[in-house]
């Protein structure tokens, strides 16, 4: 609906005297449809210009409006309500997202700019466990989001693949460890490793001080220690990539923690010279207390550098060498200090970027199901998430359409699929319970849902093109007439074409503010827009004319929904 909103944008600036962006800013979309496609608040004219917002709204409604897109304006109360012409959304914007197809949503607004995305970043040797999963699932949204709006994206895996936990791996795998055994299930053999390293040292505390031994020596660059520490990194890296294979994920880059360790000294060289770094017991730590942050610790007094220094040494590095326009760090929100004090001290170190860095925080996930539970400090794997919901999808496939062909793939999209969005239906910032129950449900506020309807659409698709022929329309064969299409007109039908039509504004609202649930609520309420039409308005059984009209709007839904999927990690299959 863009054009349409351009054009309000500009005529409301041109004449209230309002700058575009801010007229942009506050213009909303009404929730119900008798109030327009548009509503424009003018309390934030009223101060401006010393009248009531009542006032404002009449005088401005009684302004010429009629154009191509827009069929009149209307004052209601404060507001000011848009009515767009419903043979412009049928006949012109309707096909344009037929000829569209994969491209309907997206738009060039972020061209030549680039964003970093920071997310995942699991710890080798410690578990991927499913706060990784949040990252991983609303990072990769939020890459694919910026990438529809024309961004250039650069996905970064910061893997925590340095550290002490080192020290007590290798001290644990020369004493303990089963080379072949590693090789079976990396990640979770190096995890039992490091548990069982725990155990020990607490009747034997000597081992803790041959880690830390091990680790100096891996610092040094020990030939046995580098050896080791290269072998489990490469090995757990694989077992992460099978995981986001399966999950359809990419990074661009998988420089962690350890590639900075040559820039850590003059990373603090260059806190130092602002003044920044004080001596504290051998330790050396920089005061933030006078801009109300607590003071954070740079290097311990043994001389090994520490988290936030490497996401220091780390952030100048992705400067120079993507002048980012922007930063995104997909992080728990239990890590917002570590946050504040990292871009404080960016910001006084003096690199103006440092403002365009920011901490996308989000919440705890909790499980209902005791059996996933996180009680008693055991830990919940992504990949047990994912294989069992993946199972589970699998269960309903089989019962709900056993002559399927290729079950599998669907299960996988459907289990996987629930699971992304039941992470990102929530604003990111509260905590999830999730419930397996509930994000498998064919009915519910869910993946398979929206799934489900998409498959719908596909059937009476595949319907219509059988019942044609193969040179009907429904096979790819023309467009609906301008005849057609005008016969849409129910209310259900105006429902489905005026949501199709905010798409884009929705990606945009989502990238504004870091939150795919934006997009999530809206491809729910688009599946059940289309489930309301399907129930009260037959589309194989409608007359011919209508008939085609009808096809043409369930092909845009469709669209709309698989490009909306998609946006969020989701695959929408064909049939299931
Ligand atoms: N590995 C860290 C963790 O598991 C997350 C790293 C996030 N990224 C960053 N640049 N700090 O807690």
């Amino acid at each position: 609906m863009l054009p349409v909103r351009k054009e309000i944008v500009t005529r409301i600036a041109s004449l209230t005297g309002l700058p575009s962006p801010e007229v942009e800013a506050s213009l909303e979309i009404p929730h119900d449809p008798k109030l327009g496609e548009y509503a424009f608040p003018c309390f934030p004219l009223a101060r401006r210009l010393k009248k009531s917002p009542q006032a404002i709204a009449a005088e401005l409604a009684e302004h010429t409006w009629v154009s191509e897109h827009l069929e009149r304006v209307e004052s209601v109360g404060p507001y000011l309500n848009f009515y767009v012409h419903r043979s412009y959304l049928f006949k012109t914007l309707l096909p344009q997202i037929l000829r569209a197809g994969p491209a309907y949503g997206t738009l060039a607004e972020g061209e030549g700019k680039t964003v970093l995305v920071d997310y995942s970043a699991p710890n080798i040797a410690k578990p991927f466990s499913v706060g990784h999963l949040r990252s991983t699932v609303i990072g990769n949204a939020l890459c694919r989001l910026y990438r529809a709006l024309g961004y250039k994206v650069v996905g970064i895996n910061h893997l925590g693949d340095w550290g002490t936990q080192f020290g007590k791996l290798i001290v644990a795998y020369r004493r303990w460890g089963d080379a072949a055994r590693l090789l079976e299930e990396p990640v979770q053999y190096l995890y039992q490793l490091y548990v069982r390293f725990h155990q020990e040292a607490e009747n034997e505390p000597v081992l803790e001080d041959e880690a830390r031994t091990w680790f100096r020596r891996l610092e040094k660059g020990d030939p046995e220690a580098r050896e080791l520490w290269e072998h489990f990194r490469a090995l757990s890296l694989e077992d992460f990539q099978r995981l986001y294979r399966y999950l359809g994920i990419s990074f661009d880059s998988y420089m962690g923690e350890s590639d900075y360790n040559d820039q850590l000294a003059g990373t603090i060289e260059l806190a130092r010279a602002r003044g920044l770094v004080k001596e504290s017991e051998g330790a050396l730590v920089a005061d933030l207390e006078q801009y109300g942050i607590p003071t954070c610790l740079l290097q311990k007094k043994d001389g090994a550098a520490l988290y936030i220094t490497r996401d220091l040494a780390a952030a100048i590095y992705r400067y120079q060498t993507y002048s980012f326009d922007r930063m995104l760090y997909v992080v728990g929100a239990e890590q917002t200090l570590h946050f504040q004090q990292f871009f404080k001290l960016l910001e006084l170190m003096g690199f103006s970027w440092a403002e365009n860095c920011l901490h996308v925080p989000f919440g705890l996930i909790h499980f209902k199901d005791g059996r996933m539970s996180t009680r008693q400090g055991k830990v919940i794997f992504l990949e047990e998430v994912l294989k069992r919901a993946v199972e589970l999808a699998r269960e309903t496939v089989e019962e709900k359409n056993p002559t399927l062909p290729d079950k599998d793939s669907v299960a996988r999209a459907v289990g996987l699929g629930a699971v992304i969005f039941g992470d990102l239906i929530n604003d990111r910032i509260k905590d999830v319970e999730f419930d397996w129950e509930k994000v498998l449900d064919f009915a519910g506020e869910t993946a398979p849902y929206i799934q489900y309807s998409h498959a719908r659409i596909c059937s009476i698709l595949r319907r219509a093109a059988a019942a044609e022929g193969a040179s009907g329309k429904a096979s790819g064969n023309g467009e609906a007439t301008p005849q057609e299409l005008a016969l849409l007109g129910e209310p259900e039908e105006e429902a489905l074409v005026i949501a199709m039509a905010h798409f884009s504004e929705e990606i945009v609202r989502a990238v504004r503010d870091n939150r795919p649930s934006y997009l999530a609520r809206y491809l729910l309420e688009l599946a059940r827009d289309f489930n309301k039409f399907y129930h009260n308005c037959p589309v194989l059984t409608a007359k011919k004319e209508l008939r085609e009209g009808r096809l043409q709007l369930v092909a845009g839904v469709r669209i709309v929904l698989r490009n909306g999927l998609a946006l969020l990690g989701i695959e929408a299959p064909q049939e299931m």
